[in-house]
C-alpha cells in the first residue's frame, strides 16, 4: 500500500463574509484526459489550466513511466503550460516498477482501460482509501476485452491483451469511469467497441476524444446513450485549455450562500450540462447563483458564477440529479444543515465506494458539528437550522477523503465554536489552493 502524507489537522473558525473574485483549479476530470490521450497521440498537446493536484500528478507519473515525455514548462499570470509527447495509440511501454495511483480512482480505473488492450503487465498499488474501492466494475468488462487482473482490489497486477476483443457493453453502474475505462480499451481495439449508457454521466471522454479524431459516436436508443468507437485510432496532438472544475467551485458557492453577507464571483467555471446538476439544486433550495458572461472554453460551456448569501429552503433533491453532482453530495449536505426545513436525499448508493463512505462520513461529521441528520441506506435526511450557525465541534474524521474535509471546513465557517478537521492533507488531491482561497475570501 502507498503511504498517505502525514496528518494535518485545522480547525475551521467562523469567518467574514466571502467577498471578490477568486478562480478555482482545473477541472479534475479534463485534466487526467488531458495528459492521457496527449500521451496517447503522436506529437506535441500542449495544456493550460491543468489542475496540478496529487491525483493528476500520479496520472502524469504512470504515463510517464509507459513511455510518454510529460513536462511542465514556466507558469506566467495564467498559470503553467503543459507539453505532452504521446506514443501513439498502442504504444505504452511495459513499465518498470509498480504504478502508484495514491487517492486517484479516476488514475486507476482509466489507465486500467488503457493498458488492457496493450502487451503490458503492470502492477497498482494505491493509499487505504483507494486500496478499499471496487475496481470489479472495470475489472469484469475489462476482463470480458481479454485483460487479466489478479484481484478485484488494489494491490493487483494486469496483464493487458493485445490484440484485445471489442465488446458491447451495458453499464450496470452510472458510472463515467467504468464507460471511459471501456472506451479507452477500445481505443487500440481492431473494430467497433460500445458502451450503452442507460444513465448518462459525464462525457469529457467522449467529446475530448472526438476533438483528438477518434472515430466516435453517440445516439440515443432505446432512451438509453449507445456510444461506439472506432479502434486503432490514431489521435492528433492538440492544443487545450481546461476549464475550472465545477466540483471545486461548488465548496466556495455553498460557503457564499450560506455565509451571511457574502457576495463572490468564482470565475471560469465548467458548466457542461453532465456536471451542473449542483447549482440547479442549489437553485432549487432558493440559492441566488448567477452566470455571468458565459462562454466556450476548451470545448465546454463555462461562466462565472455570481453567489449572494440566501436563505436556502430544504427540498426533496431528485434522485436524477446524481450524477450529473456525484460528486458535490458532502457540501449539498453542508448547505442542507443550514437551510430552513427538511431536505431528502435519496439514490446516491454510489457514494458509499467513493474515496470514503460518504453517506456515513457525512452524517457522522454533520452531527459532530451539532447538526440533525438521519442516515438510510441510499441519502441522508437533514433537517436545518434556518441560517443560525451550527454548535461546531470535532474533531472530524476525513477517512482520507478530500471532499468531506472541505465540506466540513466550509460548515465552519457557518458554525459557532469552527469545526475541527482531524486531516487537511487529503484536499491536495484535489484542490491543492483551497485553504489558501478560503483565507482570501473570507479576509482572515
Ligand atoms: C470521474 C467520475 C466519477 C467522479 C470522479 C471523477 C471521472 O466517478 O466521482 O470524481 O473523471 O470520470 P464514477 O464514474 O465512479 O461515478
Amino acid at each position: 500500500m502507498s503511504a498517505s502524507p502525514t496528518p494535518r489537522s485545522r480547525r475551521f473558525w467562523p469567518a467574514g463574509p466571502l467577498t471578490g473574485r477568486i478562480r478555482v483549479p482545473g477541472d479534475k476530470s479534463i485534466s487526467h484526459r488531458s495528459l492521457m490521450f496527449g500521451a496517447l497521440a503522436v506529437g506535441e498537446t500542449r495544456v493550460t489550466g491543468l489542475l496540478e493536484g496529487e491525483d493528476v500528478m500520479a496520472t502524469a507519473a504512470a504515463l510517464r513511466a509507459m513511455g510518454a515525455t510529460i513536462e511542465r514548462e514556466g507558469a506566467n499570470d495564467s498559470g503553467a503550460t503543459w507539453s505532452i509527447h504521446g506514443v501513439g495509440v498502442g504504444g505504452l511501454l511495459q513499465p518498470e516498477a509498480p504504478l502508484d495511483m495514491g487517492n486517484s480512482g479516476t488514475s486507476t480505473r482509466l489507465l486500467m482501460g488503457l493498458i488492457a488492450s496493450h502487451p503490458i503487465t503492470a502492477e497498482f498499488t494505491g493509499d487505504a482509501s483507494l486500496s478499499k474501492r471496487p475496481m470489479g466494475r472495470v475489472t469484469e468488462p475489462l476482463g470480458l476485452m481479454g485483460a487479466d487482473f489478479s484481484g478485484t482490489t488494489l494491490p493487483l497486477t494486469e496483464r493487458g491483451l493485445s490484440p484485445a476483443v471489442p465488446i458491447t457493453y451495458r453499464l450496470p453502474v452510472a458510472s463515467a469511469q467504468v464507460k471511459s475505462a471501456v472506451l479507452l480499451a477500445g481505443l487500440n481495439t481492431a473494430g467497433i467497441t460500445t458502451v450503452i449508457e442507460p444513465v448518462p454521466t459525464r462525457d469529457h471522454t467522449e467529446r475530448m476524444l472526438r476533438g483528438f479524431g477518434a472515430e466516435l459516436w453517440v445516439e440515443e436508443e432505446n432512451g438509453e446513450r449507445v456510444i461506439r468507437i472506432r479502434g486503432e485510432a490514431d489521435l492528433k496532438p492538440q492544443t487545450i485549455e481546461v476549464p475550472g472544475d465545477p466540483s471545486s467551485a461548488a465548496f466556495f458557492a455553498v460557503a457564499a450562500l450560506i455565509v451571511p453577507g457574502s457576495d463572490l464571483i468564482i470565475e471560469n467555471v465548467g458548466l457542461n450540462p453532465t456536471r451542473a446538476g449542483m447549482y440547479q439544486v442549489l437553485r432549487q433550495m432558493g440559492g441566488s447563483i448567477e452566470e455571468l458572461d458565459r462562454r466556450e472554453v476548451g470545448g465546454e460551456p463555462v461562466a462565472d458564477l455570481r453567489v449572494r448569501h440566501s436563505a436556502l429552503t430544504g427540498i426533496d433533491v431528485d434522485p436524477a440529479f446524481a450524477p450529473s453532482m456525484i460528486d458535490e453530495f458532502p457540501v449539498l449536505f453542508v448547505a442542507a444543515a443550514l437551510a430552513q426545513g427538511r431536505t431528502v436525499t435519496s439514490g446516491l448508493d454510489e457514494l458509499r465506494v467513493k474515496e470514503s463512505d460518504r453517506l456515513a462520513a457525512m452524517a457522522e461529521a454533520l452531527t459532530g458539528a451539532g447538526a440533525r441528520v438521519e442516515e438510510r441506506e441510499d441519502g441522508l435526511v437533514i433537517d436545518g437550522t434556518g441560517g443560525a450557525p451550527l454548535a461546531g465541534g470535532g474533531p472530524i474524521a476525513t477517512h482520507l477523503d478530500h471532499r468531506i474535509a472541505m465540506a466540513m471546513a466550509v460548515a465552519g465557517l457557518a458554525s459557532r465554536d469552527g469545526v475541527d478537521v482531524d486531516d487537511t492533507a487529503p484536499i491536495a488531491t484535489s484542490f491543492p489552493q483551497f485553504e489558501a482561497l478560503l483565507e482570501g475570501a473570507t479576509g482572515s
